[in-house]
């Protein structure tokens, strides 16, 4: 079925693309010139990141972990750091949990540092220290979603694997959705499936993330009009930001008692004693006899 759209602000490319598209609709030939602009950008533009130069499947675990919520700027300062700290699976399982969140800061969504030694605990007892290369059994994992398992499977182990992130949404709906409102991935997926790279799903994928992210900066963010878009909640004056500040206190001062974190923390009492409990009850914090709050060794 032909689909309206508008023409791409990202060039020649991409007119002619959509205009053979709104002619003749989603057949072979419309895949074609899909894939070939997609890796014609890639060979010119595609950007270099730390990541992108192993397949040891324990780093690349904890880069698409950290890709998940933290953007690349970021992740490149503090990936290097991660891995000169943990190393391999079992370092990171052995490690203190206070150790992890140390390197961690700056990152935010500290409950993906506690996952990971979780999983990676798993990773020791139960698969002797190897990443998994199922998908189902990556998905079983603290802490991955089915798009994190399926990015691990597909960077580690180059697995033809189809799966959805926010760049990949952006590119697909752009391409193939016209002015379409209201975007499921249920309808993407069939399409990141017939335009998959087979032989290199590994470099396949990376080249989509890189369109995706160039999409942003060109066009209104396709993904606004994705059933699946959630705007990331503002940070400040959040739960999330009191959780980083008595976590931060804690791995800076060592233990210290309630009331001193309640007066440093400077936020609503009764919100802050709320959140140190659900710190402890997650077990990030533990409080010891004397009434002190602590980090678990
Ligand atoms: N390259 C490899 N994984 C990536 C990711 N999750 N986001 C952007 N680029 C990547």
């Amino acid at each position: 079925m032909p689909v309206k759209n508008v023409e791409g602000p990202a060039g020649d490319p991409e007119s002619a693309f959509f205009s053979l598209y709104r002619t003749s609709g989603m057949d072979d030939a419309a895949i074609d010139q899909f894939r070939r602009i997609i890796w014609d950008y890639y060979r010119t533009s595609g950007r270099p990141m730390a990541w992108r130069e192993t397949t040891d499947p324990y780093r690349i675990y904890v880069s698409e972990v950290m890709l998940q919520q933290t953007q690349v700027e970021r992740v490149n300062t503090k990936y290097p750091e991660f891995i000169a700290a943990f190393p391999d699976f079992s370092s990171l399982a052995g490690a203190p949990l206070g150790d992890i969140l140390r390197v961690w800061q700056g990152m935010g969504y500290n409950r993906r540092a506690k996952l990971m030694k979780a999983a990676a605990e798993r990773i020791v007892s139960e698969f002797g220290g190897n990443l998994p290369r199922d998908v189902a059994t990556l998905r079983t994992l603290p802490g991955l979603g089915s798009a994190t398992a399926a990015s691990v499977a597909a960077f580690a182990y180059n697995t033809p694997v189809v799966f959805i992130e926010t760049n990949i949404r952006r590119v697909f709906i752009h391409f193939f959705f016209g002015e379409r409102e209201d975007v499921a991935d249920s309808e993407i997926l069939p399409l990141v499936e017939r335009s998959l790279d087979w032989i290199n799903p590994r470099e396949w994928y990376y080249a989509l993330m890189d369109y995706g992210a160039m999409l942003k900066q060109k066009v209104k963010n396709p993904n606004l009009r994705s059933t699946a878009y959630k705007r990331q909640s503002t940070f400040e004056g959040s739960s999330r930001q009191v959780r980083g500040k008595i976590l931060r206190l804690l791995l800076d001062g060592g233990p210290t008692d309630k009331e001193t974190i309640i007066c440093m923390v400077a936020d609503e009492k009764g919100r802050t004693e709320t959140i140190i409990g659900e710190l402890i009850a997650e077990g990030f914090l533990e409080e010891v006899e004397d009434g002190t709050i602590r980090i678990p060794d």
